[in-house]
Protein backbone atom coordinates (compact mmCIF):
# COMPACT_ATOMS: atom_id res chain seq x y z
CA UNK A 1 0.00 0.00 0.00
CA UNK A 2 1.15 3.59 -1.30
CA UNK A 3 2.32 5.38 2.20
CA UNK A 4 0.50 8.46 3.21
CA UNK A 5 0.65 11.88 2.23
CA UNK A 6 0.01 14.69 3.72
CA UNK A 7 0.01 18.16 2.43
CA UNK A 8 1.28 20.92 4.83
CA UNK A 9 0.47 24.41 4.62
CA UNK A 10 2.77 27.13 6.92
CA UNK A 11 1.52 30.81 7.09
CA UNK A 12 2.58 32.01 10.36
CA UNK A 13 5.23 34.79 9.59
CA UNK A 14 6.74 35.96 6.27
CA UNK A 15 7.00 32.67 4.62
CA UNK A 16 3.86 31.64 2.38
CA UNK A 17 4.74 27.39 2.19
CA UNK A 18 3.12 24.40 1.17
CA UNK A 19 4.64 20.85 1.11
CA UNK A 20 3.62 17.25 0.66
CA UNK A 21 5.50 14.73 2.72
CA UNK A 22 4.67 11.13 3.34
CA UNK A 23 5.03 8.87 6.12
CA UNK A 24 8.49 7.46 5.28
CA UNK A 25 10.19 10.24 5.63
CA UNK A 26 9.72 11.86 1.61
CA UNK A 27 9.34 15.19 0.82
CA UNK A 28 7.33 15.31 -2.68
CA UNK A 29 7.41 18.66 -3.06
CA UNK A 30 8.51 21.65 -1.38
CA UNK A 31 7.56 25.07 -2.76
CA UNK A 32 8.13 27.97 -0.69
CA UNK A 33 7.74 32.01 -1.31
CA UNK A 34 9.30 34.25 0.79
CA UNK A 35 8.28 38.01 1.58
CA UNK A 36 11.52 39.49 1.97
CA UNK A 37 11.67 42.00 -0.98
CA UNK A 38 7.48 43.13 1.08
CA UNK A 39 9.09 43.76 4.20
CA UNK A 40 12.60 45.21 3.66
CA UNK A 41 11.54 48.65 3.49
CA UNK A 42 10.00 48.47 6.97
CA UNK A 43 13.11 46.68 8.78
CA UNK A 44 10.99 43.77 10.04
CA UNK A 45 7.72 41.71 9.28
CA UNK A 46 3.98 44.27 8.49
CA UNK A 47 1.70 41.66 9.74
CA UNK A 48 -1.08 43.15 7.22
CA UNK A 49 1.13 43.26 4.21
CA UNK A 50 1.87 39.13 5.35
CA UNK A 51 -1.35 38.61 5.65
CA UNK A 52 -2.20 39.75 2.20
CA UNK A 53 0.82 38.03 0.57
CA UNK A 54 -0.17 34.86 2.14
CA UNK A 55 -3.79 35.45 0.43
CA UNK A 56 -2.54 35.67 -3.10
CA UNK A 57 0.11 32.98 -3.08
CA UNK A 58 -0.86 30.27 -1.06
CA UNK A 59 -3.17 28.82 -3.21
CA UNK A 60 -0.91 28.71 -6.22
CA UNK A 61 1.81 26.80 -4.22
CA UNK A 62 -0.75 24.31 -2.81
CA UNK A 63 -1.50 23.88 -6.96
CA UNK A 64 2.36 23.76 -7.76
CA UNK A 65 3.24 20.99 -4.80
CA UNK A 66 0.16 19.01 -6.44
CA UNK A 67 1.26 19.59 -9.81
CA UNK A 68 5.31 18.55 -8.51
CA UNK A 69 4.03 15.48 -7.41
CA UNK A 70 1.96 14.48 -9.19
CA UNK A 71 -1.04 14.08 -7.17
CA UNK A 72 -4.52 14.73 -6.78
CA UNK A 73 -6.35 15.68 -3.44
CA UNK A 74 -7.95 12.38 -3.21
CA UNK A 75 -4.50 11.01 -2.63
CA UNK A 76 -3.63 12.88 0.81
CA UNK A 77 -4.44 10.95 3.80
CA UNK A 78 -4.95 14.73 5.41
CA UNK A 79 -3.93 18.39 5.64
CA UNK A 80 -2.01 19.86 8.39
CA UNK A 81 -1.69 23.97 9.30
CA UNK A 82 0.47 26.03 11.58
CA UNK A 83 -2.65 26.91 13.91
CA UNK A 84 -0.06 29.31 15.78
CA UNK A 85 2.01 30.89 17.46
CA UNK A 86 2.87 33.76 15.18
CA UNK A 87 1.00 36.19 13.12
CA UNK A 88 -2.95 35.60 13.41
CA UNK A 89 -3.73 37.20 10.08
CA UNK A 90 -0.86 34.90 8.50
CA UNK A 91 -2.57 32.10 10.52
CA UNK A 92 -5.72 32.60 10.02
CA UNK A 93 -5.21 32.83 5.99
CA UNK A 94 -3.11 29.15 6.28
CA UNK A 95 -5.92 27.44 8.62
CA UNK A 96 -9.00 28.60 6.60
CA UNK A 97 -7.47 27.03 3.49
CA UNK A 98 -6.82 23.91 5.27
CA UNK A 99 -9.74 23.53 6.69
CA UNK A 100 -11.59 24.12 3.00
CA UNK A 101 -9.79 21.96 1.16
CA UNK A 102 -11.06 19.32 4.20
CA UNK A 103 -14.61 19.93 3.75
CA UNK A 104 -14.02 19.75 0.24
CA UNK A 105 -12.39 16.41 0.12
CA UNK A 106 -13.37 14.87 2.96
CA UNK A 107 -10.34 14.56 4.88
CA UNK A 108 -9.47 15.01 8.45
CA UNK A 109 -7.66 18.49 9.53
CA UNK A 110 -4.72 18.21 11.77
CA UNK A 111 -3.94 22.22 13.54
CA UNK A 112 -0.09 21.89 14.42
CA UNK A 113 1.86 24.27 16.41
CA UNK A 114 4.93 25.98 14.74
CA UNK A 115 7.02 25.22 17.63
CA UNK A 116 6.29 21.53 17.53
CA UNK A 117 7.36 21.72 13.56
CA UNK A 118 10.43 23.03 14.52
CA UNK A 119 10.81 20.41 17.51
CA UNK A 120 10.01 16.94 15.27
CA UNK A 121 12.18 18.27 12.12
CA UNK A 122 14.62 16.28 13.81
CA UNK A 123 12.82 12.60 13.84
CA UNK A 124 12.11 13.51 9.72
CA UNK A 125 15.32 14.56 8.91
CA UNK A 126 17.76 12.27 11.46
CA UNK A 127 15.13 9.60 13.03
CA UNK A 128 15.89 10.78 16.86
CA UNK A 129 14.44 9.19 19.06
CA UNK A 130 12.11 10.25 22.29
CA UNK A 131 13.42 12.32 24.50
CA UNK A 132 15.70 14.75 23.52
CA UNK A 133 17.16 18.63 24.28
CA UNK A 134 16.18 21.02 22.22
CA UNK A 135 17.45 24.42 21.42
CA UNK A 136 14.90 26.55 19.42
CA UNK A 137 16.33 29.48 18.21
CA UNK A 138 14.27 31.96 15.67
CA UNK A 139 13.03 35.33 15.44
CA UNK A 140 10.24 34.90 17.16
CA UNK A 141 11.03 32.35 19.92
CA UNK A 142 14.40 30.94 22.21
CA UNK A 143 13.50 28.23 24.29
CA UNK A 144 15.02 25.36 25.76
CA UNK A 145 12.59 22.18 26.15
CA UNK A 146 12.55 18.12 26.93
CA UNK A 147 11.02 16.86 23.78
CA UNK A 148 9.71 13.79 25.85
CA UNK A 149 6.70 12.76 23.01
CA UNK A 150 4.61 14.29 20.31
CA UNK A 151 2.53 16.92 22.40
CA UNK A 152 4.92 16.54 25.38
CA UNK A 153 7.53 18.90 25.68
CA UNK A 154 8.88 20.42 29.21
CA UNK A 155 10.15 23.89 28.66
CA UNK A 156 13.19 24.55 30.53
CA UNK A 157 13.61 27.69 29.96
CA UNK A 158 13.01 31.10 27.44
CA UNK A 159 13.79 34.79 26.84
CA UNK A 160 13.01 37.04 29.39
CA UNK A 161 13.31 39.79 26.02
CA UNK A 162 14.26 39.27 22.72
CA UNK A 163 14.59 35.82 20.94
CA UNK A 164 17.97 35.72 19.70
CA UNK A 165 17.32 36.09 15.83
CA UNK A 166 15.04 39.39 16.93
CA UNK A 167 18.31 40.48 18.47
CA UNK A 168 20.60 39.50 14.96
CA UNK A 169 17.80 41.68 13.32
CA UNK A 170 18.01 44.55 15.22
CA UNK A 171 21.54 44.30 15.32
CA UNK A 172 21.69 44.34 11.72
CA UNK A 173 19.37 47.17 11.20
CA UNK A 174 20.85 49.46 13.88
CA UNK A 175 24.54 48.79 11.12
CA UNK A 176 22.39 49.56 8.06
CA UNK A 177 22.72 45.44 7.37
CA UNK A 178 19.28 45.32 6.30
CA UNK A 179 16.13 42.37 6.77
CA UNK A 180 16.83 39.84 7.72
CA UNK A 181 19.65 40.76 9.51
CA UNK A 182 20.86 37.11 11.07
CA UNK A 183 22.50 36.07 7.25
CA UNK A 184 24.34 39.17 6.98
CA UNK A 185 25.50 39.61 10.44
CA UNK A 186 27.30 36.13 10.17
CA UNK A 187 28.44 37.11 6.64
CA UNK A 188 30.22 40.21 7.92
CA UNK A 189 31.87 38.49 11.16
CA UNK A 190 33.52 35.79 9.55
CA UNK A 191 36.30 38.71 8.66
CA UNK A 192 35.96 40.33 12.35
CA UNK A 193 37.76 39.54 15.36
CA UNK A 194 35.35 38.42 18.13
CA UNK A 195 37.56 40.01 20.82
CA UNK A 196 37.52 43.62 19.76
CA UNK A 197 34.52 44.51 21.58
CA UNK A 198 33.95 43.29 25.21
CA UNK A 199 30.08 42.56 25.14
CA UNK A 200 28.39 41.65 28.00
CA UNK A 201 27.01 37.67 28.32
CA UNK A 202 23.67 37.92 29.62
CA UNK A 203 22.97 36.07 32.93
CA UNK A 204 26.29 34.45 32.63
CA UNK A 205 27.17 32.21 35.91
CA UNK A 206 23.89 32.43 36.74
CA UNK A 207 21.63 29.08 37.52
CA UNK A 208 18.69 28.13 35.34
CA UNK A 209 17.99 28.09 31.30
CA UNK A 210 16.50 31.38 30.56
CA UNK A 211 18.06 33.81 28.05
CA UNK A 212 17.94 37.54 28.20
CA UNK A 213 19.26 39.54 24.60
CA UNK A 214 18.37 42.94 25.58
CA UNK A 215 21.16 44.08 27.22
CA UNK A 216 23.67 42.92 24.47
CA UNK A 217 21.80 44.71 22.26
CA UNK A 218 22.24 47.85 24.16
CA UNK A 219 25.86 47.34 24.31
CA UNK A 220 26.06 46.80 20.50
CA UNK A 221 24.33 50.38 20.28
CA UNK A 222 26.50 51.86 22.78
CA UNK A 223 29.69 50.92 20.74
CA UNK A 224 27.93 52.36 17.80
CA UNK A 225 27.66 55.68 19.36
CA UNK A 226 31.37 55.39 20.54
CA UNK A 227 32.56 54.70 17.19
CA UNK A 228 30.13 57.63 15.75
CA UNK A 229 30.18 57.74 11.89
CA UNK A 230 33.20 55.45 11.46
CA UNK A 231 30.90 52.25 12.96
CA UNK A 232 30.53 52.09 9.26
CA UNK A 233 33.64 51.53 7.97
CA UNK A 234 34.03 47.90 6.98
CA UNK A 235 36.41 46.48 9.78
CA UNK A 236 34.74 48.08 12.30
CA UNK A 237 30.99 47.09 10.98
CA UNK A 238 32.64 43.36 11.01
CA UNK A 239 33.91 43.67 14.57
CA UNK A 240 30.62 44.64 15.47
CA UNK A 241 28.94 41.54 14.08
CA UNK A 242 31.73 39.08 15.08
CA UNK A 243 32.01 40.67 18.61
CA UNK A 244 28.49 40.45 19.52
CA UNK A 245 28.14 36.81 17.58
CA UNK A 246 30.62 35.51 19.90
CA UNK A 247 29.06 37.33 23.17
CA UNK A 248 25.14 35.45 21.44
CA UNK A 249 27.15 32.00 20.81
CA UNK A 250 28.61 32.43 24.49
CA UNK A 251 25.54 33.02 26.26
CA UNK A 252 23.70 30.21 24.54
CA UNK A 253 26.20 27.61 24.62
CA UNK A 254 25.95 28.55 28.62
CA UNK A 255 22.75 28.38 28.86
CA UNK A 256 22.73 24.96 26.58
CA UNK A 257 25.37 24.11 29.14
CA UNK A 258 22.33 24.47 31.83
CA UNK A 259 19.25 22.69 30.40
CA UNK A 260 22.16 19.33 29.84
CA UNK A 261 21.96 19.11 33.19
CA UNK A 262 18.75 19.40 33.80
CA UNK A 263 17.79 17.23 30.79
CA UNK A 264 20.35 14.50 31.74
CA UNK A 265 18.65 14.44 35.60
CA UNK A 266 15.51 13.57 34.13
CA UNK A 267 16.66 11.02 31.35
CA UNK A 268 20.55 9.73 32.05
CA UNK A 269 20.41 7.96 28.80
CA UNK A 270 19.52 10.79 26.74
CA UNK A 271 22.27 11.73 24.43
CA UNK A 272 20.69 13.98 21.77
CA UNK A 273 21.00 18.22 21.48
CA UNK A 274 18.94 19.63 18.43
CA UNK A 275 19.09 22.65 17.67
CA UNK A 276 16.05 23.86 15.56
CA UNK A 277 15.00 27.59 14.25
CA UNK A 278 15.89 30.13 11.78
CA UNK A 279 19.51 30.90 13.83
CA UNK A 280 20.37 26.87 13.47
CA UNK A 281 22.04 28.18 9.85
CA UNK A 282 24.58 30.26 11.84
CA UNK A 283 27.69 28.34 11.37
CA UNK A 284 29.79 29.74 14.38
CA UNK A 285 26.43 28.95 16.91
CA UNK A 286 26.39 25.51 15.80
CA UNK A 287 30.20 24.70 15.80
CA UNK A 288 29.66 26.32 19.46
CA UNK A 289 26.61 23.86 20.02
CA UNK A 290 28.60 21.31 18.59
CA UNK A 291 31.78 21.86 20.91
CA UNK A 292 29.47 22.17 23.67
CA UNK A 293 27.67 18.57 23.31
CA UNK A 294 30.86 16.68 22.68
CA UNK A 295 32.21 17.66 25.61
CA UNK A 296 28.98 15.88 27.43
CA UNK A 297 29.34 12.91 25.41
CA UNK A 298 25.93 13.97 23.80
CA UNK A 299 25.18 14.19 19.56
CA UNK A 300 24.07 17.89 18.04
CA UNK A 301 21.45 17.35 15.65
CA UNK A 302 20.97 20.21 13.28
CA UNK A 303 18.65 20.05 10.46
CA UNK A 304 19.72 20.91 6.70
CA UNK A 305 19.19 24.45 5.87
CA UNK A 306 16.10 24.77 4.10
CA UNK A 307 14.44 23.11 6.96
CA UNK A 308 16.30 25.32 9.86
CA UNK A 309 14.15 28.38 9.13
CA UNK A 310 10.29 28.41 8.84
CA UNK A 311 9.10 25.92 6.06
CA UNK A 312 5.80 23.85 5.55
CA UNK A 313 7.64 20.32 5.37
CA UNK A 314 7.79 20.36 8.82
CA UNK A 315 4.55 21.33 9.13
CA UNK A 316 3.54 18.10 6.73
CA UNK A 317 5.55 15.86 9.37
CA UNK A 318 4.14 16.88 12.59
CA UNK A 319 0.64 16.16 10.79
CA UNK A 320 2.44 12.93 10.05
CA UNK A 321 3.30 11.99 13.31
CA UNK A 322 -0.16 13.01 14.80
CA UNK A 323 -2.11 11.33 11.95
CA UNK A 324 0.01 7.72 13.11
CA UNK A 325 -1.05 8.40 16.90
CA UNK A 326 -4.95 8.50 15.49
CA UNK A 327 -4.82 12.40 16.37
CA UNK A 328 -6.93 15.13 14.03
CA UNK A 329 -8.96 18.31 14.95
CA UNK A 330 -12.22 20.08 14.36
CA UNK A 331 -12.64 22.43 11.23
CA UNK A 332 -14.07 25.22 14.04
CA UNK A 333 -10.42 24.63 15.46
CA UNK A 334 -9.22 28.62 15.60
CA UNK A 335 -6.07 29.95 15.08
CA UNK A 336 -3.89 31.39 18.03
CA UNK A 337 -1.55 33.88 18.00
CA UNK A 338 0.08 32.33 21.16
CA UNK A 339 0.40 29.30 22.00
CA UNK A 340 2.94 27.61 24.10
CA UNK A 341 4.05 23.95 23.86
CA UNK A 342 4.46 23.56 27.27
CA UNK A 343 1.13 25.48 28.98
CA UNK A 344 2.38 24.26 32.71
CA UNK A 345 5.69 25.60 32.07
CA UNK A 346 7.33 28.34 34.57
CA UNK A 347 7.07 31.99 33.09
CA UNK A 348 10.46 33.71 32.93
CA UNK A 349 11.14 36.51 35.24
CA UNK A 350 10.23 39.75 33.75
CA UNK A 351 8.09 41.60 31.13
CA UNK A 352 7.69 40.52 28.19
CA UNK A 353 7.66 37.03 27.69
CA UNK A 354 7.89 34.76 24.68
CA UNK A 355 4.88 32.08 25.11
O1 LIG B 1 12.65 30.19 12.11
P1 LIG B 1 12.64 31.46 11.32
O2 LIG B 1 12.73 31.36 9.81
O3 LIG B 1 11.34 32.30 11.61
C1 LIG B 1 10.79 32.45 12.88
O4 LIG B 1 9.97 31.56 13.26
O5 LIG B 1 11.19 33.40 13.54
O6 LIG B 1 13.82 32.37 11.86
C2 LIG B 1 14.13 33.62 11.30
C3 LIG B 1 15.22 34.26 12.14
C4 LIG B 1 15.50 35.72 11.76
O7 LIG B 1 15.51 36.49 12.94
C5 LIG B 1 16.88 35.64 11.11
O8 LIG B 1 17.64 36.81 11.25
C6 LIG B 1 17.50 34.48 11.85
O9 LIG B 1 16.45 33.54 12.01
N1 LIG B 1 18.61 33.91 11.09
C7 LIG B 1 19.90 33.90 11.49
C8 LIG B 1 20.64 33.33 10.43
N2 LIG B 1 19.78 33.01 9.43
C9 LIG B 1 18.54 33.36 9.84
N3 LIG B 1 20.45 34.33 12.63
C10 LIG B 1 21.79 34.19 12.74
N4 LIG B 1 22.57 33.67 11.78
C11 LIG B 1 22.05 33.22 10.61
N5 LIG B 1 22.84 32.71 9.67
ZN1 LIG C 1 9.76 29.33 13.07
Amino acid sequence: MAEPVILGIETSCDETAAALVTADRRILAAPIAAQLDLHAPYGGVVPEIAARAHVERLDLLIEAAMRQAGLGFRDLAAVAATAGPGLIGGLMVGLVTAKTLCLVHRLPLIAINHLEGHALTARLTDDVNFPYLLLLVSGGHCQLLIVEDVGRYRRLGTTIDDALGEAFDKVAKMLGLGYPGGPAVERLAREGDPARFAFPRPLLGQPGCHFSFSGLKTAVRQAVLRLGPAAIEPQNLADLCASFQEAAADSLAERTANAIDVFRERHPLGDTLVVAGGVAANARICERLENLAAGQGMRLVAPPLPLCGDNAVMIAWAGQERLALGHDDPLDTPARARWPLDPGAEPAIGAGVKA
